[in-house]
């Protein structure tokens, strides 16, 4: 038995962890692994691959990206936008298939968020023996309670917090997080919780700007001349923001920019110095936590033993500790976004964190 495995869309901590585990589970049963090169784009003939076994896979674990390359565009892209779904060319997927034919791929492990598993989905569809992995530091997959690289990138944002903190209180100043979290505010709630914002904006709660002014001037009159404010990339105040909405073109668009119009706002409307830090790619880089090393590890692992069982078009998960596994499409209708009635938003709510709602 020979499989292929492929990492694609943005990089994430822990997608080296996922390549251990499969390469060494894979290997155990006497099977050997290729890796392709660059997501999907390595399934082109002639294939750009590499081969993957104990040696080459050792280390890994701790590193941050992937030894295999990734890109979040090109000749496989499936989503654009806002979930928009593209079909990936019906010669492209002939393509892929000639590639895994010619090197005896029975089956092909696609480690990847919404856009790449929907390729997978797609490709599956074709014929081809597809498991899928849920990545994302977004952590917005449906079907699974939570993906790997997720609680690395929360760390993050913990991690600058207590580095603003100190700075903010030392000159009672207000400092916007941009984080990132298009659609999706998990890492700006989870890492604002964890760090002590006292302000949390999600694309999910559309907020007032003068909402969020008056929860700082309230923290003023008790004394609490400092505050943190986390704001995720894609949120937006109720109003709407005619120059962020208006930024697209082909791809998904880029995001980022609404931090500075926060600080802007907010400083103009409490009179106090406002700071913005933009997280960006810092949340996404550098080593996975442990807790997504070993989650990585473990879907390595179902993964291959979902091979073994033959069930494919399936994407490994994770529900109530257990690692499990769900049909890929289950995983790719829709975006798992926060609920605003959720136990964790009023468990926020209930030690003062504003909305700005
Ligand atoms: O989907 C993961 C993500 O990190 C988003 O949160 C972010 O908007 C996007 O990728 C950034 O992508 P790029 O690396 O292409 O700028």
């Amino acid at each position: 038995m020979r499989i292929g495995i492929l990492n694609s869309g943005g990089d994430c901590p822990g997608l080296n962890a996922v390549i251990h585990g499969v390469t060494g589970a894979a290997n155990q049963l006497g099977w050997e692994v290729i890796g392709f090169r660059d997501g999907f784009e390595g399934l082109l003939p002639p294939g750009d691959f590499m081969v993957l076994d104990r040696n080459r896979v050792q280390g890994i674990m701790k590193l941050g990206g992937t030894i295999l390359g990734t890109v979040n565009k090109g000749n496989f892209a499936a989503k654009r936008g806002a979930g928009a779904v593209a079909e990936v060319a019906p010669e492209t997927i002939e393509k892929a298939k000639t590639t895994l034919k010619l090197l005896e791929i029975g089956a092909l492990v696609v480690v990847g968020g919404d856009g790449s598993l929907t390729t997978g989905l797609q490709l599956f569809n074709a014929g081809i023996p597809v498991i899928g992995v849920p990545k994302t530091i977004d952590n917005d997959l449906k079907a699974t309670a939570t993906t790997f690289g997720f609680d690395s990138a929360v760390t993050s944002v913990v991690d600058a917090l207590d580095r603003l903190h100190t700075t903010a209180a030392s000159h009672k100043r207000v400092f916007v997080l941009e984080t990132m979290g298009r659609h999706a505010g998990w890492i700006a709630l989870y890492g604002g919780i964890g760090g002590g914002a006292n302000v949390i904006l999600l694309p999910e709660i559309p907020f007032d700007f003068e909402k969020v002014a008056a929860s700082i001037r309230e923290r003023s009159a008790i004394g609490q001349h400092s505050t943190l404010i986390v704001v995720a990339e894609g949120a937006f105040p109720a109003g709407g923001l005619p120059e962020i909405e208006a930024a697209g073109g082909s791809g998904e668009d880029r995001l980022g920019g609404i931090g500075d119009i926060v600080m802007r706002e907010i400083g103009r409307r409490t009179g106090k110095e406002v700071r913005c830090c933009t997280l960006g790619h810092l949340q996404r880089g550098g080593s996975p936590t442990s807790l997504d090393r070993i989650l990585a590890t473990r879907f390595g692992v179902m993964a291959v033993k979902l091979i073994a069982e033959g069930r494919f078009g399936r994407m490994v998960s994770y529900e109530s500790y257990r690692v499990d596994s769900v049909p890929i499409e289950d995983a790719v209708s829709a975006l798992k976004t926060v609920d605003p009635e959720s136990e964790v938003v009023a468990a926020a709510r209930a030690i003062g964190v504003c909305f700005g709602d």
